[in-house]
């Protein structure tokens, strides 16, 4: 496919929240979901691994919350971190991020679902990665989020310029910082997200956010 198809994917940036809709539409894509994804020219999980590993120790615990087919565990892998655990939804993904052999454990879950079924304070670090799209309550999340990280943990996530000013991401990290769950806020200004999909291209950018967990 050449960068910029037009036929193929159009929509994807305006899919359903629901969590049927969204595993369907990524079990539907999971058999190319890479290969696609690499022609807009994708980089977020490399730019994520990197802002995580210049904060914490390669031994580190962390979770690939919404991990795909894996090319965020694989980022992490590469980038040094040896004990990456991953989330997600669609089961055909899982199972090619399975092949990977990146990950230390895999599990079904919907990120929506609260509370995850998981301890607290189990990870040092966790990302989430092109998936603030698909989920409806952003605080909610974080608050999870923030619970299964340990205190002084790192967070580190993407969202979509457009959803991150839609969505009040701003007021969102700053509820959440008063509230005393999540401190030293650092936001990027708006980078390139997918700059060979024609529907993103330089309309629809991204900004990285990583936190330290209270
Ligand atoms: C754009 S992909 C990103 C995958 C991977 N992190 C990457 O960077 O390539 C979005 C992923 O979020 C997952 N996802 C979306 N909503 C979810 C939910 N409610 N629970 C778990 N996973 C979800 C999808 O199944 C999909 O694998």
């Amino acid at each position: 496919m050449e960068p910029g198809n037009r036929s193929k994917h159009r929509g994807l940036s305006n899919i359903s929240r629901k969590s049927d809709d969204v595993a369907k539409c990524y079990d539907n894509w999971a058999s190319d979901y890479d290969e696609t994804i690499a022609e807009w020219r994708y980089e977020a999980p490399e730019q994520v691994a990197s802002m995580l590993m210049a904060e914490l120790s390669p031994k580190s615990v962390i979770l690939d919350a919404g991990c795909g087919t894996g090319l965020s565990g694989r980022a992490l892998r590469s980038a040094g971190f040896t004990t990456v655990d991953g989330i997600d939804i669609s089961l055909r993904s899982l199972k090619i991020a399975g092949m990977s052999g990146a990950y230390s454990t895999l599990r079904a879950m919907d990120i929506q679902r609260f509370p995850l079924p998981i301890p607290d304070d189990q990870y040092d670090g966790l990302v989430c990665v092109g998936v603030f799209t698909y989920l409806t309550d952003s605080a909610g999340t974080l608050r999870e989020f923030s619970r299964i990280v340990r205190s002084g943990g790192i967070v580190v996530f993407t969202q979509r310029s457009d959803l991150f000013a839609k969505r009040k991401f701003q007021s969102v990290l700053k509820r959440l910082s008063d509230e005393g769950w999540i401190e030293h806020v650092r936001i990027s200004e708006r980078r390139p997200y997918l700059p060979y999909n024609e529907e993103y291209g330089d309309e629809i950018l991204v900004h990285y956010v990583a936190y330290t967990v209270v």
